[in-house]
């Protein structure tokens, strides 16, 4: 029996839900792996030299989008990176494509309930700026569950430190990237 061949991912992409660490676990996850880090949302405000916010409230969030794909597609010939997307960057079926074609796909997990408590004091997500944002994020994380479960790797960060996440993410990196016996 011929089996598949396996995948020997150059670069480790981290998806998931706002809140639920793909920076910090991102950021310590190159520290770990000597890999270069790279943030979808921090390269389009470079681009741009605006922040996200601006770019939703001024030309909305179709245009955000747009500029969220280029991004990606200027990755694909990278190697040796950690990027962390944003939260709504792999319910685009042809990104998360592309994702998986450059990257191990990580998915990072969190209950609504502990995304509340992250997010909850911070303001740069123009996302949650409603009148009900608990309501709005188990709403948008029941629509977009179906895409974060297409990741390679799924981690529940709920009951888990930054530190610990990265150190999980690493050991699944190894394991998938390592020498054919
Ligand atoms: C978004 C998540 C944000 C940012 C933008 C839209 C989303 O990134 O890309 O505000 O659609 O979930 P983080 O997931 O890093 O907060």
């Amino acid at each position: 029996m011929q089996s598949e061949p396996r995948r020997q991912p150059a670069n480790l992409a981290l998806i998931g839900f706002m809140g639920t660490g793909k920076t910090s676990v991102g950021r310590l996850l190159a520290e770990q792996l000597h890999f270069q880090f790279l943030d979808t949302d921090e390269m389009i405000q470079s681009r741009t030299g605006r922040t996200i916010a601006d770019i939703f409230a001024q030309e909305g969030e179709t245009t955000f989008r747009q500029l969220e794909h280029q991004v990606l597609q200027d990755l694909a010939t990278r190697k040796k990176t950690v990027i962390s997307t944003g939260g709504g960057l792999p319910t685009n079926a042809e990104n998360l494509a592309a994702l998986k074609a450059f990257a191990l796909v990580v998915c990072l997990w969190a209950s609504p309930e502990k995304i509340w408590e992250r997010v909850k004091n911070q303001s740069h997500r123009p996302l949650l700026q409603t009148g009900d944002p608990q309501k709005k994020i188990r709403e948008m994380l029941e629509l977009r569950a179906p895409f974060y479960r297409q990741a390679d790797v799924l981690v529940n960060t709920d009951a888990r430190s930054p530190r610990a996440v990265a150190q999980q993410v690493a050991l699944q990196f190894k394991l998938a990237t390592r020498a054919k016996p």
